[in-house]
């Protein structure tokens, strides 16, 4: 059976939610494999919205949803979280939900510290989520971090806890903080276990069940591969691996379970937080683009920052990550351009680039190299079927796929799950 794995081909916020929801009414299981409750996902099904930010988006149909144990989780987040939907009448229990047993914790002294290294940085800040994820991560590889299972032996936590209070003592002391406080940390931790653990289990063990029961699953990916902390615009980036090769790796299944990989792409660019953005717009088409799209972002709020279609990002992002076909959204968001440019290359130091190089300094240098392409005055929105689009828009989307050298598999023209141009359905086999 097809499994499928979906990420953000840009800097996140490609408008995921619609698409994962519209694949996860029809898997089996939904795993989240990276991140943690930085993301965010609005689901729209019939009269209700549901807001997501640490949930894989299967809960609200209650299919199988599964936090991997790539994931950083915040207990008191899951908790919240968890008790919101409950009052939208969604069914969260054992059955239908489960946490990796092995996956690190986010604690008050994780949001304290991105907190304060974010503020001391002034402009030189990151632009992070606020969440802590991370110093979270940083624990992780570490090796200092509170897990899951440990919750389940709090009488032997003292020396873990010990080791983790003394390094973010060194740190919080830099800040003028005072040091963490052990025992109120412990009681924390005691109160919220038995929640968290009513789910932990080996979800590797879950997972290999359903497959070999043939289980379609989907990995919903968050943020974007920009922001991943190897290939993204580093140091503006997340702390996580957003490519589909950490869905493996995040969830403890083996790559070959990857499936179908679907970038999920927007007709322009948008990015929040800091950092380089070649084909960003200050001007008042940027502006135009910003509010025809509601770019304002689900978890934080801020506005985001939004430019023209960057080719050139989006080529290197699905090599990077496989990417089989991509999604399309909000192309619905260019209507009544009278002309949209796509960038095709870079200019820097007078050289032409076909990529974005690695170094920080490069990368906020490089100029875009544009082409200009008629725009349409007709409405996109809602179209079903390439016949529904205005040929200047269906030359647009044929530009975008040979330039960044891969399928359209779906075009998506509003939030509603119907408004879609299936070209390639990515569970068939
Ligand atoms: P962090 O993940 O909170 O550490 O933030 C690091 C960077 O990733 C910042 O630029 C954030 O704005 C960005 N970021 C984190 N999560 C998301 C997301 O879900 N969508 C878009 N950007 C995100």
């Amino acid at each position: 059976m097809a499994n499928v794995t979906v990420i953000g081909a840009q800097w996140g916020d490609e408008g995921k939610g619609k698409i994962v929801d519209w694949l996860a009414s029809r898997a089996d299981a939904v795993v989240r494999f990276q991140g943690g409750h930085n993301a965010g996902h609005t689901l729209v099904v019939g009269e209700t919205t549901y807001k997501l930010s640490l949930l894989p988006s299967g809960i609200v149909t209650g299919t199988l949803s599964i936090i991997g144990n790539g994931v950083v989780l915040d207990p008191w987040a899951l908790k919240a979280e968890i008790e919101k939907l409950e009052g939208q009448g969604v069914v969260i229990n054992d059955d239908n939900f489960a946490i990796a047993d092995n996956c690190p914790l986010i604690l008050p002294l994780h949001r304290d510290l991105d907190g304060l290294r974010e503020t001391a940085a002034g402009k030189g800040k990151i632009g992070t989520t606020g969440r802590g994820i991370g110093p979270a991560y940083e624990d992780k590889v570490g090796r200092r971090a509170i897990r899951v299972c440990d919750l389940a032996h709090l009488d032997q936590v003292d020396p873990q806890i010990e080791r983790l209070c003394a390094h973010h003592d060194a740190l919080r002391a830099g800040f003028d903080q005072p040091p963490v406080d052990r025992e109120g940390l412990k009681a924390e931790l005691a109160e919220i276990a038995d929640f968290v653990l009513q789910y932990a289990q080996p979800v590797w063990k879950r997972l290999k069940k359903v497959r070999k029961a043939g289980a379609r699953v989907l990995f919903e990916g968050a943020q974007g591969v920009l922001l991943d902390v190897d290939h993204g615009t580093y140091p503006f980036v997340t702390s996580s691996n957003t490519v589909s090769g950490s869905a493996s790796a995040g969830s403890g299944l083996g790559p070959s379970a990857t499936g179908f990989v679907l970038g999920i792409v927007k007709a322009y660019t948008t990015r929040v937080g800091s950092g380089p953005f070649p084909t960003e717009l200050d001007d008042e088409v940027g502006q135009r683009l910003g509010e025809r799209g509601h770019e304002f972002g689900t978890v934080t709020g801020r506005q985001r920052r939004v430019g023209w279609f960057d080719a050139v990002l989006v080529r290197q992002t699905c090599a990077i990550s496989g990417v089989t076909g991509i999604a399309l959204t909000k192309i619905d968001v260019l209507d009544g351009f009278e002309t949209v440019k796509i960038c095709t290359g870079y200019r820097l130091n007078g050289k032409v680039m076909d990529y974005l190089p690695s170094h920080a300094a490069s990368q906020a240098a490089v100029e875009p190299i544009y082409e200009e392409m008629p725009g349409w005055s007709e409405s996109t929105a809602g179209a079903k079927s390439w016949a529904d689009l205005p040929a200047a828009a269906i030359k647009y989307v044929q530009r975008i796929q040979e330039l960044i050298e891969t399928p359209v598999a779906l075009v998506s023209t509003s939030p509603e799950r119907d408004d879609t141009i299936l070209v390639r359905d990515p569970f068939e086999d």
